[in-house]
């Protein structure tokens, strides 16, 4: 396929597309009770959805080894393209130990049903230490990424997949807007720049801030929540989505913002995982990412802005999507606006920014955040979905 009137090529130049075809899915399904299976995760499944869907072309499976050694390493894949998160599916001994390389897997989700297809082409052993050291920083327990990675199986099993057929999502059907699809609407609205926006939270003010602030530049607003799993303590997506839905109505220009739903899980590894979040983005045909302070951070385990700094180990194009770096925005109470220090000449005191751990205890106890921080259909909605009843 041509790329050429697209804003931006996929990452690695060709969108991956692991969708079984009918007859695929037919010869797939044909040997279903004779494959060997192995039960995916929600992160597995996840991963799997998004290499299918070519949300992380130029994968078309889980990595081997050498990729494994080399993203871990050196942020790259063996074939030298970036790449800064290890997509890997894990099982116990007793589960690879039958598995031959060469042969298909049945891949179950956590309900036992058949999804997809692995063709083994390797089994391998890995150092979770060393995969948390060097990609999460840190090695503490507490970090719910490295707690993931902790928890996992010890042998990797690699090799391409296959999706056996691509199902609407069940919360979110109308904003499941693929890579190859929202491409296409891209280009139908004759975008050529194009921003998109990383999100766990519930969208506040500064998130609403650095979106515009980009859009002042730019064609259109890709505007991507993730929603495959997060911690537990994060806001459910369906929330989420239901602020963005009501935020967008009134206060976005409707031709200017597309909504869709990103399927990857959240890794919370802060810098890698703004690399990983950027290239996402790019497949899905956006030329512009905002990092803003602490993207993908957890608790007080990165820098506010080491999630930018890392951008500066990739050589100009090796990304191909251009980053927006954006400072700690605020509301700011002498100019009665929102701003950073770059634009503001407030003290901290007439600074409002809460944290969202702030903001989930304020409306614990009842409490809604201030205007300044939330806008107030927003606060009321998060509320309403945490079922408090608010002080007047
Ligand atoms: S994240 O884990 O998805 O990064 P979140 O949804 O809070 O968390 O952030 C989405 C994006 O907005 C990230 O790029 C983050 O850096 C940015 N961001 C969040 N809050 C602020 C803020 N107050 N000032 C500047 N950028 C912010």
């Amino acid at each position: 396929m041509s790329y050429q009137k697209q804003a931006i090529a996929p990452h690695g130049g060709e969108l991956v597309n692991r969708i079984a075809t009918p007859a695929q899915k037919e010869e797939f399904l044909s040997k279903a009770n004779y494959l060997p299976r192995v039960q995916l995760d929600e992160r597995a499944v996840s991963d799997l959805e998004m290499i299918a869907i070519g949300g992380f072309s130029p994968l078309t499976g889980f990595l081997n080894q050498a990729d494994y050694n080399s993203v871990v390493e050196n942020m790259r894949l063996e074939s030298g393209a970036a790449w800064s998160i290890p997509v890997t599916l894990s099982v116990s001994e007793e589960v690879a130990a039958p598995l031959t390389e060469g042969s298909y897997i049945r891949l179950d989700n956590r309900e036992g049903k058949y999804i997809g297809v692995l063709l083994l082409t390797e089994k391998y052993t890995y150092n979770k230490e060393r995969e948390a050291i060097k990609v999460y920083r840190t090695d503490d327990e507490k970090h719910p990424g490295v707690k993931v990675l902790y928890s996992q199986d010890p042998v990797h099993l690699a090799g391409d997949v296959w999706l056996l057929e691509r199902n609407a999502h069940p919360l979110f059907p109308k904003y499941q807007i693929d890579p190859a699809a929202s491409r296409q609407m891209f280009l139908e609205k004759g975008w050529r720049t194009i921003v998109g926006f990383q999100t766990r939270n519930p969208i506040h003010r500064a998130h609403e801030y650095i979106q515009k602030c980009a859009m002042e530049t730019v064609d259109g607003l890709f505007l991507h929540p993730l929603v495959g799993a997060t911690k537990e303590d994060d806001i459910p997506a369906d929330v989420r989505m239901r602020c963005y839905e009501i935020l967008l109505e009134n206060h976005y220009p409707k031709d200017r913002v597309i909504l869709a739903i990103n399927p990857a899980a959240m890794r919370y590894a802060g810098p890698r995982e703004a690399i990983f979040h950027a290239l996402i983005r790019k497949n899905y045909g956006c030329t512009h990412f905002i990092v803003g302070r602490d993207h993908a951070g957890v608790g007080d385990y990165y820098g506010t802005y080491d999630a930018q700094y890392i951008f500066d180990e990739f050589k100009p194009g090796e990304l191909g999507i251009t980053p927006m770096m954006f400072e700690h925005a605020f509301y700011c109470l002498r100019t009665k606006q929102m701003a950073t220090t770059k634009t503001s000449p407030s003290t901290q005191e007439e600074r409002v920014h809460l944290s969202g751990t702030k903001v989930r205890e304020m409306l614990r106890r009842g409490e809604l955040p201030p205007p300044e921080f939330s806008r107030p259909e927003v606060a009321a909605e998060l509320a309403r979905a945490m079922q408090v009843p608010v002080n007047a």
